[in-house]
């Protein structure tokens, strides 16, 4: 199994708009947290969906690391939109990641546990998702993503609503979830260069690491 993204001569290229992106060269690897920086519009997110396979490259290819099982997703999301089952608990919002159909057994339990306590809401568990302050939601959204144990954790602006203090423990939860995949952050927040390993800058179509 290949263990990094890696993008070799990606171009795109929205025809009906006239914008090109690319070429993109890079290797991220497993256990790595990426940034994706620049102005809005220089393409952050148009990258981020070419990498989950959303978009097809004009030009170059994409590997990616394989799923874990044929049963598990190769790419997990955290938004700012964070689409949690809002009248559920925040347990079973990191449950549905694990096991959509059937009674959860005694070992995802545990699991959804342990990704909850990860992000710091080891004790939030049995609180309805509805009732979390922002900063909350974005952390359980990051617990969620990890659950489902994708090799690939793609984050669009996830601090985008928060306020300093909140973003930095958004930005930790983060962290932690790279022990097990590469976690790839578009943002604009300059405080993710406190905790990420790489910073890419998208400027005029070209991505710069810096
Ligand atoms: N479906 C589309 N069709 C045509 N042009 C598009 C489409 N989606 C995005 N664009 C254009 O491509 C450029 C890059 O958009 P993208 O959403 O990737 O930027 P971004 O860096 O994520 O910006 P932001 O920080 O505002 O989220 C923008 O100029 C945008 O208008
Ligand atoms: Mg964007």
């Amino acid at each position: 199994m290949s263990g990094s993204v890696h993008l070799d001569g990606v171009t795109f290229t929205y025809r009906r708009a006239n914008r090109c992106f690319g070429p993109y060269e890079a290797e991220l690897r497993l256990g790595e947290l990426v940034a994706i920086m620049g102005p809005s519009g220089a393409g952050k997110s148009t990258l981020l969906w070419l990498i989950a396979g959303l978009l097809k490259p004009a030009a170059g290819t994409i590997t990616r690391p394989a799923p874990r099982s044929p049963n598990r997703p190769a790419v997990a999301w955290v938004t700012q939109q964070t689409n949690l089952l809002s009248s559920r608990s925040v347990l079973d919002n990191v449950l549905v990641a694990i096991r959509a159909f059937g009674v959860p057994t005694v070992a995802d339990m545990a699991l959804a546990r342990q990704r909850l306590a990860d992000v710091g809401l080891g004790a939030y568990g049995d609180r309805r998702s509805a009732e979390l302050s922002g900063g909350e939601r974005q952390r359980l959204c990051v617990a969620r993503a990890v659950a489902g144990g994708a090799p690939v954790l793609l984050a669009d602006e996830p601090t985008g609503q928060l306020d300093d203090a909140t973003s930095r423990g958004v930005f930790q939860a983060l962290r932690t979830a790279t022990s097990d995949a590469v976690v790839i952050v578009a943002t604009h927040d300059t405080a993710i260069r406190n905790v990420a390993d790489r910073v890419f800058q998208l400027r005029d179509g070209c991505l710069v690491e810096s």
